[in-house]
């Protein structure tokens, strides 16, 4: 790692970009951009209560979690059928490419499907297809986590993991998303529990807008292996103590904590401290559809915003983002050899 102290600076942006990484946190339905949102809507015939694309995105100036969730939801109405999930996720991957992500592990939401009358099969086969194509055109491995929306009842998500479960093979997880204050772990304790007997990978949203304390309880109650967000974490030098020490990654999400106002500026973000505390940070896009930008764009807008950040923080991060994914350790060994590759031909001249 020494050598990577003489790393060029002003290649620093082309490291960012050529890298070879993992995105462990984008929500499938937040990828969904107002073009294919008005595109499936008149492929489907459905009417948006906006104008045009431009209204659309215009609607996007959101001041919290809340107000995001209920835009995101209304896009999602758009999905009818199988091929528009394939699609859903196929223009992800495209831009996953771009983005030189090698691996990606999808939330999705069936719940905002199965309350419209979708049946669950049309999701995950949607879906599921999706992940085939990419491995098959574009060389990107994919698994997929399926959320319970923590504003409904455990009850709901009890009937989500029975209707899920004659899909078992197409999904390695489990997460909680949607509106987290006011929705704490232990509401999901149960739930949570028969996941983990199912064998099931477990991950949970916590400390974006709710407290430290629900992170300390998503490991205590959910059994969770990494934590979506995380970043209030710092709120309890104890629970940060025990991340570190229990190795428990944080999926952090830059452009998405601006845009829900968890931190006013990229400059105020918290994400050096995390690194300095030890943790297993990584970079995320969250909703990129909506919050300005895909995993490379927060990588770039992150670096530009805190230049204490330098390439040994780049190569760690991507060095964390494969140790952090549910994939063998064989396959994690090949992931590294390919970064070290990429940074010492960069070191040497330009690569793409
Ligand atoms: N937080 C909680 N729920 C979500 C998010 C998020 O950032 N994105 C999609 N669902
Ligand atoms: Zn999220």
């Amino acid at each position: 790692m020494h050598t990577l102290t003489e790393f060029p600076r002003q290649r620093l942006p082309e490291l960012l970009r050529t890298m070879p990484k993992a995105e462990l946190h984008v929500h499938i339905e937040g990828t969904l951009e107002p073009e294919l949102i008005f595109a499936l809507a008149q492929r489907n015939g459905v009417t948006l209560p906006y104008d045009s694309v431009q209204a659309l995105r215009t609607a996007y100036a959101f001041t919290d979690l809340q107000s995001f969730l209920d835009i995101y939801y209304a896009g999602a109405s758009v999905l009818l059928h199988e091929q528009d999930f394939h699609d859903m996720a196929m223009a992800y991957f495209h831009r996953a490419a771009a983005d030189h992500i090698v691996h990606a592990e999808l939330f999705f939401d069936p719940q905002t499907h199965t309350a419209r009358g979708i049946s669950i099969e049309t999701v995950i086969h949607g879906l599921k297809r999706g992940c085939d194509t990419a491995r098959d055109e574009l060389g990107i491995s994919s698994a997929l986590i399926l959320c319970f929306l923590r504003h409904l009842s455990e009850v709901d998500a009890f009937q989500t993991l029975e209707q899920a479960l004659p899909h078992r093979e197409h999904f390695i997880g489990i997460g909680l998303d949607s509106s987290e204050r006011g929705n704490p772990p232990e509401k999901f304790a149960r739930v949570f529990a028969r996941c983990r007997e199912l064998g099931l990978r477990i991950v949970a949203h916590a400390g974006e807008e709710g407290p430290a304390s629900y992170i300390r309880d998503a490991l205590d109650l959910l059994g969770v292996e990494r934590i979506d967000h995380g970043v209030r974490c710092v709120e309890d030098p104890q629970l940060v103590e025990r991340l570190v020490r229990e190795r428990i990654p944080l999926t952090v999400c830059p452009l998405s904590n601006i845009k829900l106002r968890v931190f006013d500026t990229m400059a105020d973000h918290n994400v050096m401290t995390l690194l300095e505390a030890g943790l297993c940070v990584t970079v995320n896009s969250d909703d990129p559809a909506y919050f300005g930008g895909y995993l490379n764009q927060n990588f770039l807008e992150m670096f530009g915003a805190l230049p204490t950040l330098d390439a040994r923080h780049a190569v760690e991060l991507a060095k964390n983002s494969f140790d952090a994914s549910f994939v063998s350790d064989d396959q994690k060994t090949r992931w590294h050899a390919a970064l070290a590759d990429t940074v010492a031909q960069l070191k040497q001249g330009p690569v793409s």
